[in-house]
């Protein structure tokens, strides 16, 4: 099956010239091509044309695209979707001036969403879940990320770890499995934080490698959560198991998480909003991705993340929303690549490369996808207007006009 995506005025690669990263400098090269057209056969890119010579081409499929602009999928590489109940009452505290760690604090916060995931059914949470990944598909997003987290038991970490990969199979969009059992100790467990570790590593992560649920492993190092050597602990079983890992640090406290990803060679790091520069020049000569969420910065009025020194450190630095109830109640990666551009000082170029390429390498999924690149998957995501500076420019704007997920067009706007 040949499929001619025809006549755009911009095509972004985003080309990385078989490196399948962007660090520093790099990451505000995009390489733009006009005048041409994009081949797609079965669920690979397998051409870049001149417009000229698409007349006399062989297809099965010719998409009219002329005033669009392609670019690769956008890929959501961090997010807490898989919840249910509402935090709207500790939102109405914050506007009081309530802070987010004192709710933490006085019971409220992650076990808040905690208490509602484990009074609900995988039915319910199949219907919350399944219309915020609609609505990532139509923002042009063709892998997503989900962590468990809100179960932090035996029980109801798993079944939310099932429900995340029920959607995997519903859904035409890679969803990768991230089992965040490490993310604050459950209430029953606030004085025992050792029986609470000992379920995780001795239950909770056997289970899980055995029956293949998360491709990850992630932990929240934090003074309201873990600490260095928890995580630890954590990490060494996980990465004996296989499991990939990755570490919520320096959001609010800096306890060391950096080292503790540099030494268990973590795929990435993120929030990073308080990250000193010692830390920043270690992850400029490292392959760790650092996810940057300044969603969470706006949502809890917090100080952002300094993507311009990391970036100016040589760093590879993705962005994502952080979607969750709490810290980051936004879905919407537009308004956080404006954010990005607008709050933390990147160019609107390095954006683009931090929701496609980079965000794809903090998933594991960078050989494969997040450029268009030839041999690659055709994970494509196709926009309302003649220049790529529109995205970012039209904050909160969603222009994805239809989304591509391995060759077949899986999403088009109204
Ligand atoms: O990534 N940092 C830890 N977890 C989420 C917040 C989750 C919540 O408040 O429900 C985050 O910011
Ligand atoms: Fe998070």
């Amino acid at each position: 099956m040949i499929k001619i995506l025809n006549n755009p005025s911009q095509i972004i690669t985003v080309d990385t010239f078989g490196k399948n990263y962007k660090r520093g400098k790099e990451q505000n090269e995009l390489n733009i091509l006009t005048g041409h057209s994009l081949i797609i056969e079965d669920d690979i890119i397998k051409d870049l044309v001149p417009n000229s010579i698409v007349k006399n081409l062989e297809c099965d499929e010719i998409v009219d695209i002329k005033n669009k602009i392609v670019l690769p999928g956008f890929v959501e590489c961090h997010t807490h979707t898989a919840f249910s109940g509402s935090r709207s009452d500790e939102f109405r505290d914050r506007l009081k001036g309530i802070s987010y760690e004192e709710i933490a604090n006085r019971g409220g916060g992650i076990n808040k969403t905690v208490n509602a995931v484990r009074n609900s059914s995988v039915k319910e949470l199949v219907d919350k879940i399944s219309p915020r990944i609609d609505y990532f598909m139509s923002q042009g997003i063709t892998s997503l990320e989900i962590k468990s987290g809100y179960g932090l038991d035996f029980e109801n970490e798993i079944k939310l770890l099932k429900v995340i990969n029920y959607l995997n199979e519903k859904y035409p969009i890679d969803i990768i499995p991230t089992f965040l059992g490490a993310h604050t100790y459950p209430e029953e467990f606030k004085e025992n934080h050792k029986t609470y570790l000992n379920l995780l590593i001795d239950e909770l992560l056997p289970f899980i490698s055995q029956n293949h649920l998360a491709k990850f492993c992630d932990g929240f190092c934090e003074s309201t959560a873990f600490s260095v050597d928890e995580i630890e602990e954590f990490f060494t079983k996980a990465k004996s198991l296989g499991l990939d890992l990755k570490i919520h640090s320096d959001q609010f406290n800096r306890l060391g998480g950096i080292d503790l990803a540099l030494k268990y060679n973590a795929v990435s790091v993120d929030h990073l909003e308080v990250i000193n520069d010692a830390d920043i020049n270690k992850l400029g000569s490292s392959e760790i991705a650092c996810v940057l969420l300044p969603g969470v910065s706006f949502f809890l009025n917090h100080q952002y993340a300094p993507a311009r020194k990391l970036i100016d450190n040589n760093s590879i630095v993705a962005l994502s929303t952080d979607y969750n109830p709490g810290s980051s109640n936004i879905c919407n990666l537009n308004l956080i690549m404006s954010l990005a551009a607008i709050k933390m000082g990147m160019t609107i170029e390095e954006t683009i490369s931090a929701v496609t390429i980079n965000a794809a390498k903090a998933i594991g999924l960078n050989e494969e996808r997040g450029s268009i690149e030839i041999g690659k998957k055709a994970d494509l995501a196709i926009f309302e207007t003649n220049d790529y500076s529109d995205i970012v420019y039209n904050v909160g704007r969603n222009l994805n006009y239809m989304t591509i997920k391995n060759g077949e067009i899986i999403y088009i706007a109204e």
